[in-house]
């Protein structure tokens, strides 16, 4: 496909520059700088459903909407293939597969010259975050995929309202894009190109520069999501004194109000954006949604943290969203969405597993094959995605795109833990709240390639995000707080959905009745919840959550809340062995909670 050339709404130099350098080493046909205009969605989509990515929706059921099929060897974001390359090795730290800069710079180079031949290449200025906000960054990142482009134009704000706040002047994340597939070999393109033999997540910390390579998945391909917002935000994070989190945000309101903000921290696919758009089943409460992936967090004058979330609409986990798990998420979805190795039904629209209680006739999967519920393999992917706006969610929040950010009151971490971990535990103080949070653990889920169910230490949820070492970044957590006011401070908490009694189903229903959680969380942010301390820090007493109208049976209840000393004490040696990797690193403090906790244990 060709455009003709559009030229930049800009005169800032050094981007200017960049983008010619890199034209050349990547030597595309043709060069579009996106101003990310309703026209240009239209004329991209139209050409991404000219060369079979894209497939449109039936318009009268879903509006101006797309499904696209990977390739079966680009589902999912690409552990094992991300790379942060600090200088120094020490810098990555044992969770990140390290690369020295310059080496892995020349290595990607012999990729990338070339890659975009016979392709164009789109330049999408995008910023994270409101325009103005300053708490938002800026980023330009250059790709031959216009599926990029227009997924990105929903996840983050995209074009020459952009270009006009860099200014001149202004700092931005390059961000280098290819799917590594040039067109210059006489082959006709593929639907999906990729490289599927040589992919690399990028990232170099020090420059603060992403180079992505041979993958189109959203998680290694739109830019601004996790490399930029988590994995180099990090780092800009540490150095000025902020936290980049991989965080929802969300509002709950009680009865009588006030209205409180939360920010939750859970591995990728634990529910994340259920949680956000929840629809709590206490009567007269209320949840809106203010991010349901990513915060950015800075102390204000007051002495209280303040959150944005960088993006713009939501990249979430299609199997298992349904009216009964994420109602106001399933009518996010109406229109102007992207669908991506979901199934197709025989009307033209899309399905996924539990959408509806059965599947409809005639679906078609996410391969492109006719599917039959006897057939033994998901219709969609267990890591099919939906790229939809966050405006069009019925629970944002009206303030979701405040300049200055909300105020948080709670920090919760979860996991999703089958046992030990209990339904929910409030930390003594900040640092015993670092201490759960370094210490979250869950089973390894569909969202990135790899074995499914393993339980692995995830700290803070940030495990594939941290762009640098994670015990230095437990120290920055800790830092962060030094010396400031603790009655301005969110206070923290550790909760677990998943737990499962011994003969393996579910104890806690979740999902609305979460709420009834978030109620004893804001009770406690009020100072007037009813507690008991364990081992673990606080728990609500038997009668503190609200249960009305709940048929868990108090065994099941009691199971919930308890701290098995036994197993916690087998819990400990593996957080030795887990804390003991950061060597050096690692904070001091830490090591003494650590002896705290297994003391409480003996007691
Ligand atoms: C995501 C993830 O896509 O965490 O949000 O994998
Ligand atoms: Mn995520």
């Amino acid at each position: 496909m060709t455009t003709t050339e559009v030229r930049a709404a800009t005169t800032h130099q050094r981007l200017l520059d960049w983008v010619e350098e890199c034209r050349q080493i990547l030597g595309p046909d043709d060069v579009h700088w996106c101003d990310g205009s309703e026209a240009e969605w239209e004329r991209l989509c139209a050409s991404l459903e000219a060369s079979g990515t894209l497939h449109r929706l039936n318009p009268d059921l879903r509006p101006n909407s797309f499904l696209a099929r990977s390739d079966p060897a680009d589902v999912a974001r690409v552990e094992d293939r991300t790379f942060i390359a600090s200088v120094d090795a020490d810098d990555a730290g044992p969770t990140n597969n390290w690369r020295a800069p310059a080496e892995l710079k020349a290595e990607l180079l012999e990729h990338f010259r070339g890659s975009m031949a016979g392709r164009t290449m789109y330049v999408i200025p995008f910023s994270m975050g409101p325009l103005r906000s300053h708490i938002s960054q800026i980023g330009v990142q250059l790709t031959d995929s216009a599926y990029v482009v227009v997924n990105m134009r929903i996840m983050a704000r995209i074009g020459d309202e952009v270009l006009a706040q860099l200014g001149t002047d202004g700092d931005f994340v390059p961000c280098l894009h290819s799917v590594g597939r040039p067109l210059s070999d006489g082959h006709p393109d593929d639907p999906w190109p990729c490289d599927t033999d040589n992919k690399y997540i990028a990232h170099f910390p020090e420059t603060r520069e992403i180079w992505s390579y041979g993958s189109g998945y959203g998680g290694n391909a739109l830019l601004g999501k996790k490399c930029f917002a988590l994995r180099i935000a990090s780092v800009m994070a540490r150095d000025d004194g902020w936290l980049a989190e991989h965080m929802l945000i969300m509002s709950v309101t009680p009865p009588r109000g006030p209205k409180y903000y939360v920010a939750g921290a859970f591995p990728s696919a634990c529910g994340k954006t259920n949680m956000a758009m929840m629809v709590p089943t206490l009567p007269g409460w209320k949840v809106e949604t203010v991010g349901d992936d990513i915060a950015w967090m800075h102390f204000g004058e007051d002495g209280r943290l303040y959150a944005i979330n960088p993006e713009h609409g939501f990249f979430g986990v299609a199997p298992n969203t349904s009216y009964r798990t994420n109602p106001n998420g399933i009518e996010t979805l109406w229109g102007n969405c992207i669908f991506t190795n979901t199934a197709a039904t025989a009307d033209g629209d899309v399905w996924w597993a539990d959408l509806t209680p059965t599947p409809p006739e005639g679906l078609t999967d996410w391969r492109g094959r006719p599917w039959s519920p006897g057939s033994g393999e998901p219709a969609a992917h267990p890591n099919a995605r939906f790229t939809a706006p966050a405006s069009q969610c019925p629970s944002i929040a009206p303030e979701w795109e405040d300049p200055a950010g909300v105020p948080i009151s709670a920090i919760v971490f979860g996991g999703r833990r089958a046992r030990n971990a209990p339904l929910v535990t409030a930390a003594r103080d900040w640092r015993h709240g670092v201490f759960l949070g370094s210490i979250l653990s869950s089973e390894t889920t569909a969202a990135a390639e790899g074995e499914m169910g393993r339980v692995r230490f995830d700290p803070f949820a940030m495990r594939p995000f941290c762009g640098y070492n994670m015990g230095d970044y437990m120290a920055h957590w800790l830092e962060v707080a030094a010396g400031r006011d603790p009655s301005r401070l969110p206070q923290m908490f550790w909760v677990n959905w998943f737990r499962r009694g011994d003969d393996g189903r579910f104890l806690w229903p979740g999902f609305g009745d979460n709420c009834r959680v978030l109620r004893w969380i804001t009770e406690r942010v009020e100072g007037r919840a009813e507690s008991v301390e364990t081992p673990l820090g606080f728990s609500p007493t038997s009668d503190a959550l609200d249960l009305s109208g709940l048929p868990v049976p108090p065994e099941d209840m009691d199971e919930l809340l308890s701290v098995d000393r036994e197993a916690w004490r087998g819990e400990v040696d593996l957080i030795r062995e887990h804390f003991d990797s950061f060597g050096r690193h690692l904070p001091g403090e830490l090591w003494e909670e650590l002896a705290l906790l297994e003391k409480r244990l003996e007691a």
